[in-house]
């Protein structure tokens, strides 16, 4: 039986991982904030059971209270995915979009993966969904690419702090998928470039079912013609 906690699973790509690691002797934690959505994909997957995680992200306090609730059991699999994007010129980035991003994309995943990946047993997995914004600069996406360029250098070296335990370390570098997360993205982007969530899910999926001894650390999943 495995226990697998899934951060910003009410929608998007965490919803479609939600999907493909569920299963009938899994426990699943799902996270989100928007309480309808989460019930929805609750009721969607069939696991051994469903426990919903409603917090928000953004502040410390949500992380402990998410934290919280999960308990001290034993957890297989913690998939760091919730994230958001604020897209403008770096001059009109307020205090608060930048405390914003940094709380939710870096300063989440660290506490959780600070909290829990000592209590996880050899041959579990940490999942990082990170982007091809960890790798290289975009305009308008400083934040964003701040965020995740943090997220990278944390995770990689956290990644041979776990060697030693076994516990495994998997940074997914997806490009545009088609989320709502371009709700609040101004601008005309080429909606038919972007990949289905369900191809990120895919690869995780992939990665966590490998034997435990083998780590597939590091995916780049894109356009075959390029990104956007
Ligand atoms: N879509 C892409 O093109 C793309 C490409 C590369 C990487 N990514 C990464 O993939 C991950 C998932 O993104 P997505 O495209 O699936 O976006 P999405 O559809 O907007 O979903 C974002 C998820 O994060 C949660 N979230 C946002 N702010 C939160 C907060 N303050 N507290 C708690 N949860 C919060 C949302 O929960 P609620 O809706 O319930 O609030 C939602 O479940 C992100 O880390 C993103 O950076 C996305």
């Amino acid at each position: 039986m495995k226990r697998i906690l899934i951060t910003g699973a009410s929608r998007g790509i965490g919803r479609a991982i939600a999907e493909k690691l569920a299963g009938e002797d899994v426990d699943l934690l799902l996270h989100g904030r928007d309480t309808v959505a989460l019930a929805e994909v609750c009721k969607r997957v069939r696991a051994k059971s469903v426990t919903k995680l409603i917090h928000d992200l953004a502040t410390t306090r949500g992380v402990c209270d998410l934290i919280a609730q999960v308990g001290d059991k034993r957890l297989d699999v913690l998939v760091n995915n919730a994230g958001i994007a604020v897209v403008k010129p770096f001059t009109e980035i307020t205090q608060v979009e930048w405390e914003q991003t940094l709380g939710v994309n870096v300063t989440a995943p660290f506490m959780l993966i600070q909290h829990f990946a000592p209590r996880m047993p050899p041959g579990s997995t940490i999942v990082n969904v990170l982007s091809i914004a960890a790798k290289s600069g975009f305009p308008g996406w400083s934040a964003y690419c701040m965020s995740k360029f943090a997220l990278e250098g944390f995770s990689q070296s956290v990644r041979e702090e776990l060697r030693e335990h076994k516990v495994r370390l998997i940074n997914i570098y997806p490009a545009a998928t088609a989320t709502e997360i371009w709700n609040n993205v101004a601008g005309d982007w080429p909606t038919e470039k972007m990949m289905s969530p369900n191809e990120i899910a895919d690869a995780v999926a992939f990665a966590v079912s490998r034997d435990a001894d083998v780590a597939v650390e590091n995916i780049s999943i894109t356009n075959v013609t390029g990104a956007l």
